[in-house]
């Protein structure tokens, strides 16, 4: 393995059909005053809130609710739950949801106490939180982001058209997260597959990049190839425990700062992917979805042996008599079939992207130079047209 690196994951988690049971073993550490956020209203409707709130009441605690966090959460809602904890003096903000609302109470954790503009001071300028950090617990309702064990926090500002993730260090992880996959039965079934292909999107990410022996690519594809299967399992049945279990976990690796040991990693289809979500506000998942196939298909020429080996190690191609650009087509066209086959989103044109904002989309999209390629603006601009 090339480079060096630490590696820090402070987050204790709890796994399994008993997870909620935990709870009350984690608040006493807290103190009285707990700020419960969720999203728009599904965990009422399942039963999820009646559990949690019940156990914070035998805990004895205070309760401050800050229901209504929208799917990509807004910075005006960021700054209304800042204001909210600091008035109540909040002592731990209990995350119940998805991705959505947990990076939100990660944000709200370090806004509270902040001097100066929240979003300016960690979105904008990437700073650090200096001052006080209220602590964050979490029960994860749906499957993908990978929030649930680390320090991502991604907030959406409309006005300024962007959406800008921030990865906080240990001190903002969730302090616990509760993970029992069956409160994700009752995810719809477009939000279940886009979680599922934002998992694999993560794992894509920190893959796609490098050209040394590392371990780390060989955890990425036994992950990939783990998803696959159970994915194929839960679009056909979403009440299969052992694949919506084996799916939760894989998605908790994916993202919780393991796999990127000493990998330089690309996150250019989350830059584009995100800032068609800061024009559109379509789906995290889906925007990923849709400019995968042209992004990969772009880039594979610069890093045209990583796609070999994702062919033969992901999807199981035989390499005999074929050349590295064939197995490297043959292993997007796999990538593309199991796409279409658990169902995402394959254009953008369906998400809200035209010919007409295509441009602001390219302006809004943020340029790394870590995978195998940095895109021109240009490049930007063409992927986007291929994807509609
Ligand atoms: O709001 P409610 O009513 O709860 O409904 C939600 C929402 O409509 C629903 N849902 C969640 N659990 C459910 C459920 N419906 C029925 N039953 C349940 N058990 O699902 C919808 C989507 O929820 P959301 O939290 O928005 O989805 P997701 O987990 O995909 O989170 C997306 C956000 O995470 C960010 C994305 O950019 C996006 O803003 N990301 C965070 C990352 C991180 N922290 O590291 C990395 C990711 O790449 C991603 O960018
Ligand atoms: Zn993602």
């Amino acid at each position: 393995m090339e480079g060096n690196f630490s590696y820090h994951n402070p987050t204790k988690l709890y796994f399994g059909d008993d997870a909620l049971k935990y709870l009350s073993e984690e608040l006493p550490k807290y103190g009285p005053t707990v700020m419960l956020c969720y999203g728009g209203g599904s965990i009422k409707r399942n039963g999820i809130y009646d559990q949690v709130t019940q156990a914070l009441k035998q805990a004895g605690k205070t309760l401050v609710e800050d229901g209504g966090v929208m799917p990509n959460p807004t910075v005006e809602k960021l700054y209304e739950g800042a204001r909210m904890a600091r008035e109540h003096n909040v002592d731990l903000i209990l995350a119940v949801g998805g991705g959505s609302t947990i990076d939100y109470a990660k944000g709200v954790s370090v806004s509270a106490w902040c001097d100066g503009d929240p979003w300016q001071k960690y979105y904008v300028e990437q700073q650090e939180a200096t001052g006080r950090v209220i602590p964050v617990g979490a029960v994860l309702t749906m499957v993908g982001t990978g929030s649930e064990m680390n320090g991502g926090s991604v907030i959406t500002n409309r006005a300024v058209g962007m959406k800008i993730g921030k990865v906080f260090g240990p001190y903002a992880y969730p302090k616990f997260t509760l993970l029992n996959p069956r409160f994700t039965f009752t995810v719809p079934q477009y939000q279940m597959v886009a979680g599922f292909f934002d998992i694999m999107s993560h794992i894509m990410e920190q893959y796609f990049s490098g050209t040394d022996d590392n371990t780390s690519d060989y955890l990425a594809e036994g992950l990939m190839r783990s998803l696959i299967h159970s994915s194929r399992i839960a679009v056909r049945n979403p009440q299969d425990y052992e694949a919506r279990s084996n799916i939760m976990w894989t998605a908790t690796w994916a993202l919780n700062t393991l796999l990127k040991c000493a990998k330089r990693q690309d996150w250019m289809v989350h830059m584009i992917g995100q800032a068609i979500g800061a024009h559109t506000d379509a789906t995290h998942g889906m925007t990923l979805a849709a400019v995968s196939i042209p992004y990969y298909r772009f880039v594979s020429q610069f890093g045209v042996q990583k796609f070999a080996r994702f062919a033969r190690n992901v999807w199981g191609i035989r390499p005999e008599g074929k050349s590295e650009p064939q197995l490297a087509e043959e292993g997007i066209e796999a990538l593309e079939a199991w796409m279409r086959e658990i169902g995402v989103v394959m254009h953008a044109a369906e998400l809200g992207v035209t010919a007409e904002n295509i441009e602001a989309i390219a302006d809004s999209t943020l340029i790394f130079d870590a995978g195998y390629h940095r895109l021109t603006r240009d490049e930007v601009v063409k992927i986007l047209k291929e994807s509609l």
